[in-house]
This record gives C-alpha cells, structure tokens and sequence, in this order.
C-alpha cells in the first residue's frame, strides 16, 4: 500500500531510506535542517539509485527515485501528511527528544512515528512525547539500508500493539524481514551479538591467539559465510544440541567476559589510526574512502542477487 513516508535526517540513513522507500513505491519527504545536506543528499541518492540499477537489484534510474522525494528543511509541513515518520538524526537523546516533541505537535494524530535510533532506549524517547507514546517505536536498519535484509522492531515500555503491527507491516511492504525485539534492552539484538563477537576477536588479539588477519578472515570467511545460509541456532540443530552443551561447559570459562573496554581501541586512536579515513585502523589501507565503501556495497549486492537465485 502506498502511503507517505516522512524521513527526519538526510544523513548517511536518511539518504538510503529515501532510495529504499522510493524503490518501493512510496511518496517520500526528506528533512533536514540544513540546505546543503539535503542538497548533498540528493547527489547521493542518484548515485545509490544507479548503482541498484546496475547492479541488478531495482528497475529505477536516478530520476525515478528522485521523482518520489521531496526535499525540505520544514519539519511542520513535512510531516504534516505522514503515515509513517522515521526519524534518524544524529545518535543524541537532547536531539532525538526535541524532534519527537516537534513531531508530536506537527505529525497527524495517526501517524506511526519510528527511530532508527541504534542504542538510545525507545521508552527515553516515549517520555518527550507522553500524549502520544503509544504511537512511537524503534526501528533499527543497518547500513547500507537498501541492501541489508533485517530490520529491528523496538518495543519500548508505552508501544501499542497496534503500532507495533503498523510498523511491521511498513517493514514487510518495503520487503524487508522484521525482529520484533519485545524489550527495550541496550543494544537491541544485532548490536549486542555484533558486539560479543569483537569482544572475543580484541580478546583473542590482546592475548597474542591469531593475528588481525587470521581473525578477520576466521570469522569472514568461516563464522560469517556459514552463518549467512544457517543460523546459530540450526547450526546448534545440526550439530547436535548435546555437543554445543559440552563445548559449552568447557569453552564459557574462558571466554572474554570483560566489562572494561579493551585497551586495544585507545591504543590505536592515540596513534591516530581511527579507521579508513586515516587510511589505518586496526589495518592499512591505500585506496579512498569512498572506494573501500563502494566496495564493500558491491559484493553486498552481488550476495544478495546470488541468495535471490537459489531454488530451493
Ligand atoms: N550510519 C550507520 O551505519 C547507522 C546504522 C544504523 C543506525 N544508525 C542510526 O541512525 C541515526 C543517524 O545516523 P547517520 O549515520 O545517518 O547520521 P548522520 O550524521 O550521517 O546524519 C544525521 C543527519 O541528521 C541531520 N539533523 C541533525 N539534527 C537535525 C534536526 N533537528 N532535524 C533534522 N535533521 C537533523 C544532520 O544534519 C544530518 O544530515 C543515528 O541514530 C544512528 O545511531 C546509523
């Protein structure tokens, strides 16, 4: 069903929500309170729009999707006609408040109103807008949004059932796959087992196991790549649950269970190596940014299209 779909924050998410619900049919608002992001945004868009368009993932050029959006720096009036509002301003409770309290005031009585926020509880956003926390939910993408499947739906302590339907059924018109996460927990669900897994990878380093490179590719090419055709629990299944128990009882004993941040991470920023824009983070690299990223969304794309083709 098409419906009007009002973004707040024409960053990195807010550009490639705009593609995706564009792709999808849907009348698009972007807002943001600068011209020249929003300027910046579009440039972005068109260059994402072809880039799925080459890459075989939509039948779209640059102008169809740009046609479906509408760029403001208006909040009031571009939420006015919302189903559904997806705010994804910067990750700051102060920021995210005062656009659930403007939208409170200016988005219709009806209207579904989502944060893409990562790690901020859904219930300290709910507390802005007390009138109308029934109405508000997280909805967590990940990068690139157009190109990555799951989509985490956040109850937080005042979400109505209805809302949470709502947004669920959103997320499956855009074709998208939902977890409904059913407590506001930190760090949802993909962020908290993202996280378990660095956490042993900097363990495993500091302690002098494997190298940054044998990691990387233990669990890119091992974990990871097995993992992306069965889950951890069908490969618990497969296995046999009686073996996972005994690896269980003899491997949680030694297993990183730190509470402390690893002294790896400020190592490495106080010797400025802070990532690929200093062409060093815990690797070396000597191609640009924005080649690395593109990259990166190549093979995404590439996967994608080789899991579309299998038959089962
Ligand atoms: N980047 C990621 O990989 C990623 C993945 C998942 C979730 N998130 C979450 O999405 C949110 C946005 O992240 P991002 O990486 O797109 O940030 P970003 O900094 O790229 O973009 C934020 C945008 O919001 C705009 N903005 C700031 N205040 C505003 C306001 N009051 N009204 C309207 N626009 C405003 C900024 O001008 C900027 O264009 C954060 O909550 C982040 O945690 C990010």
């Amino acid at each position: 069903m098409e419906q009007n779909v009002s973004v707040i924050g024409a960053g990195n998410m807010g550009q490639g929500f705009g593609v995706h619900f564009a792709v999808h049919g849907h009348d698009v608002t972007l807002v943001d309170h600068r011209d020249s992001n929003l300027e910046r945004a579009a440039d972005r868009m068109a260059d994402a729009a072809a880039e799925l368009r080459d890459g075989g993932i939509a039948d779209v050029t640059p102008e169809t999707v740009l046609d479906r959006v509408t760029f403001t720096t208006d909040q009031a009036a571009g939420v006015a006609d919302a189903d559904v509002v997806l705010e994804t301003v910067p990750e700051d409770l102060g920021i995210k408040r005062e656009v659930f309290t403007a939208l409170g005031e200016h988005a219709p009585d009806d209207a579904v109103l989502a944060s893409n926020t990562s790690g901020i509880p859904i219930t300290e956003i709910q507390s802005a807008v007390p009138d109308c926390a029934d109405r508000v939910v997280g909805c967590h993408w990940w990068f690139p949004p157009y190109l990555l499947e799951p989509v985490e739906i956040v109850r937080g302590e005042r979400t109505s059932d209805r809302t949470m339907d709502r947004i669920r059924a959103f997320v499956e018109d855009v074709e998208r796959r939902p977890i409904t996460v059913e407590k506001d927990v930190p760090g949802f669900v993909w962020n908290r087992i993202q996280n378990a897994v660095i956490r042993e990878c900097l363990h495993l380093l500091e302690e002098d196991v494997a190298s940054i490179e044998d990691i990387n590719a233990a669990v890119r090419d091992g974990y990871a790549r097995r993992t992306s055709v069965i889950g951890p629990f069908e490969t618990m299944d497969i296995a046999g649950v009686e073996q996972f128990r005994t690896v269980a009882e003899h491997l949680y004993p030694h297993l990183c269970s730190a509470t402390e941040v690893h002294g790896t991470f400020d190592d490495r920023l106080a010797e400025g190596a802070t990532g690929i824009d200093a062409g060093r983070g815990f690797l070396e690299y000597d191609e640009p940014e924005a080649e690395i990223v593109a990259r990166r969304d190549r093979r995404l794309a590439a996967l994608r299209r080789c899991f579309e083709s299998f038959e089962e």
